[in-house]
């Protein structure tokens, strides 16, 4: 067991320490007393994210992009999470170049400076051999990372939470819609995760230096739900009734062609592509449950986006 004393001088650097996950991540490290840098492009925005926050990280600059600052950043530092994301590509920022090269980059540099943990957020359905080029990328991202710093490779289901996209969304289009189209037949099934949980799980394992060497972690939610099963239960919620709508998966992929060019994306085609898998936590890889975390019910999350989007 770590003493007060060496945890709080244990420096733990989160990339993407901005983001909806990255953030609560940060939070949760405070809490537990760890120093913490959260790496972003912006470091006011570090400033800004955590600015009613009784503690905030220290915010350094860092492009994951530009292994400079990646040297700096992790310098020093006991573990490293790579908690950046890319949803849409634009220019030289590709699916490859971020998941992939970028990944193993930050776990190159990591293992050059003496970092005893590195944790990589990948997610469930990663798969090298897909033919969609953001799942085959977050899938060779997780080979490159292994082969370069063998740690933890941390795998969610969708995330939930207050400020989260997908509920939110759901919960908006679910009430001012009367017919809801549906991805495919609505049959791909879902384990939504609140984001709090998986933070805490990551906290547990920087608490706890390691999960035995390498691994691999699946975090889902719960309950796993039909995506169509999931509509008509924010709809009872929210008290609203609905018609599902099947809609093919090619009338989607046109149409997240056209919102990508939107300036606030609503909609991309890997969002599309993650919806024709199943996105459910396998029962063979160790999870919440093996961190003694016992996950949020999804209908309290949804309760609270209902009471905050009324
Ligand atoms: N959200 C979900 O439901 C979900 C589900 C499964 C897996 N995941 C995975 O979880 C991880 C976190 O996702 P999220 O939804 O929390 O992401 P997010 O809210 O979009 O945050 C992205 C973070 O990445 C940072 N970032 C982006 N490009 C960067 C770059 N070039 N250099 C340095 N930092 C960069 C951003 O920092 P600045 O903009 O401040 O630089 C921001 O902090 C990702 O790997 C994602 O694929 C997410």
């Amino acid at each position: 067991m770590n003493s007060d004393r060496s945890i709080s001088e244990r420096i733990v650097t989160v990339f993407g320490g901005t983001g909806f996950l990255g953030r609560r991540i940060v939070r949760r490290l405070l809490e537990k007393d760890f120093t913490v840098r959260a790496v972003s492009r912006h470091p006011d925005q570090v400033a800004a994210r955590f600015s009613s926050d009784t503690r905030a990280p220290e915010a350094v600059r860092a492009d994951i992009l530009d292994p400079a600052s990646v040297a700096l950043a992790v310098a020093g530092s006991k573990t490293v999470v790579n908690a950046v994301s890319l949803y849409v590509e634009h220019g030289n920022r590709t699916f490859e170049r971020v998941h992939v090269t970028a990944a193993a980059d930050l776990a190159a540099a990591s293992r050059n400076s003496s970092v005893e943990q590195f944790i990589h957020i990948s997610g469930i359905g990663s798969d090298p051999r897909s033919e969609s080029s953001y799942i085959r990328a977050r899938g060779r991202g997780e080979q490159a990372v292994a082969s370069t710093f063998p740690g933890v490779i941390i795998r969610p289901s969708v995330m939930t939470g207050p400020d989260d996209t997908f509920l939110t969304t759901l919960v908006r289009l679910i009430r001012v819609l009367p017919v809801y189209p549906l991805f495919g037949n609505g049959g791909t099934r879902l384990q939504p995760v609140y984001v709090g949980d998986v933070a805490e799980a990551i906290g547990h394992l920087i608490d706890r230096n390691g999960a035995g060497g390498s691994s691999i972690f699946e975090f889902g939610g719960p309950r796993v739900f039909t995506y169509e099963e999931l509509v008509r239960d924010i709809a009872r919620q929210l008290d609203v009734k609905i018609r599902p709508l099947p809609i093919p998966f090619e009338v989607w992929n046109v149409l997240a062609r056209v919102a990508e060019f939107l300036p606030a994306v609503p909609l991309t085609r890997n969002q599309i592509d993650l919806m024709r898998h199943d996105n459910v936590a396998a029962l063979d890889l160790p999870g919440l449950k093996e961190l003694d975390i016992e996950p949020h019910n999804i209908d309290e999350v949804i309760r609270a986006i209902a009471q905050a989007n009324k």
